[in-house]
């Protein structure tokens, strides 16, 4: 059964955009992607990903938004409402898949919160080498009751917005943040070009190594322009259900790409020209945040108040995210149960909270448990990233291309923008043939190569 009440949605075109764009812009922008762009091969890395974005990224963009918009459903219901009964599982799927990565990514940006704190205590700018920072994060990541705590304080903050709801909540919050997280990006990235040795980092990172790109580069590219864009996860088919049909989708979508881009490039360069400025040419995965980082920001000058803000920047980006990935599951008891908002978001960030709990003490208490050979936590991000959210954006692609089909999905898209599909010719056909063909097959590789690996 079904509750009907009156449905949310988003105030104004930028409030739309924003909100978006923040669940986009996250740690796989700030984090992720410029140890991707230094490990392999700078620009030639760059121009595949942007083409992955261009291929699959904004046309699934557009064709989760669009369910969401046409059904004004939360993922299970819109896929049983355009695909027939057994589609309700797979949109089912999505939003647990949502609800495992908003309970992962808790933990993990809780080290992020814990670092904010530890950087105002002026603790992470007197190191004096690499290892002692690395011993530093080993001696914070073994106390369970700092990562616990980290992980409760930041799902606390991202409960705090969901209470609000979608106007009030979500859609204020990222008015509020996102400026912020693009001022303290801009401001760090100036600053970054203004360090000794910014000049070979720019190089570094923005001359093309094609010997780096390898298979294992090509396939990081395609998951990072998913993994970015919040795909697969019932995060955007949800945004989509509060979205107004006179809103155009491609205007709205297209500066959300290019702006969760734009992030990550600038990202890149910042934590590029940090480190170059004191000879390190940075690390992969914790080491480059938590090891590198900090004993940068002992070197450089001012490093005491840029440390901060660079926590800071990072947890604003995580903490919009973490929204949007626990709000499927909040969309889905209102619609499925008919509770409260409030009712749904406290069960809903509970939940989160017991999956975050053994990822939070698996540096810790749990370390002992390897499933797999993974740390707990490593194993939940390897199924959440590798396996369900390709899963996810593979069950979009279909339920759109070949269930609901081309010519429906189009009526919706151009719901809000009939005058630009009758101008722009191609626009029509590259949606379709991108998500009907192109979509199931880079997936369809993305996942076999996770089965096999
Ligand atoms: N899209 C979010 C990120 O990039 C989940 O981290």
């Amino acid at each position: 059964m079904m509750f009907r009440m009156k449905r949310e949605s988003w105030g104004s075109r930028l409030g739309f955009i924003l909100a978006v764009s923040g669940s986009a812009i996250g740690l796989a922008n700030i984090w992720r992607f410029p140890h991707l762009v230094g490990q392999y091969g700078g620009a030639a890395f760059v121009l595949v990903y942007l083409i992955f974005l261009i291929l699959l990224g904004f046309p699934l963009l557009v064709g989760e938004i669009s369910i969401g918009r046409n059904t004004s459903k939360s993922p299970a219901a819109s896929f049983r409402q355009l695909g027939g009964k057994g589609w309700g599982a797979v949109g089912g799927l999505t939003i647990i898949t949502g609800f495992i990565v908003s309970g992962f990514y808790s933990a993990v940006a809780g080290w992020i919160v814990g670092y904010l704190f530890e950087s105002l205590q002026g603790n992470l700018t007197n190191f004096t080498t690499v290892t002692e920072a690395k011993e530093y994060f080993e001696g914070w990541m073994s106390s369970p009751w700092k990562t616990l705590g980290a992980q409760a304080l930041f799902l606390g903050m991202a409960t705090l917005i969901l209470f609000y709801g979608v106007r009030k909540g979500i859609e204020r919050a990222n008015k509020i943040l996102m400026p912020l997280l693009f001022f303290l990006l801009f401001f760090l990235f100036v600053y970054g070009l203004s360090l000794p040795r910014s000049n070979e980092a720019m190089k570094f990172l923005w001359n093309p190594d094609w010997t780096a790109l390898t298979p294992a580069a090509i396939l990081a590219a395609l998951g990072q322009a998913f993994f970015t864009l919040s795909l697969g996860q019932g995060t955007m088919v949800t945004y989509g259900s509060y979205t107004p049909k006179s809103e155009n989708l491609i205007f709205s979508c297209l500066p959300i790409v290019v702006m969760d881009t734009i992030v990550s490039l600038v990202a890149a360069g910042t934590i590029f020209t940090i480190l170059f400025s004191v000879g390190s040419e940075g690390e992969s995965g914790e080491a480059l945040l938590f090891h590198t980082l900090p004993f940068v920001f002992s070197e450089i000058p001012f490093g005491f108040l840029f440390a901060p803000l660079f926590f800071l920047l990072v947890m604003l980006a995580a903490l919009t995210s973490e929204v949007s990935a626990l709000e499927p599951t909040v969309a889905f008891l209102m619609d499925r149960f008919g509770w409260s908002r409030k009712k749904a978001v406290a069960a809903a960030a509970a939940g989160a909270f017991l999956i975050g709990v053994p990822c939070a003490l698996s540096p810790n208490v749990l370390s002992h448990i390897q499933p797999f050979g993974h740390s707990i936590l490593s194993g939940l991000v390897t199924l959440g990233s590798d396996i369900l959210i390709p899963i996810g954006g593979l069950s979009a692609a279909l339920l759109i291309g070949w269930r609901w089909k081309g010519k429906r999905f189009i009526e919706e898209v151009s719901t809000g923008s009939k005058e630009l599909f009758h101008k722009t010719k191609w626009l029509k056909p590259y949606l379709i043939f991108c998500v009907k063909f192109i979509a199931p097959v880079l997936i369809g590789i993305v996942l076999i190569q996770a089965f096999v690996t």
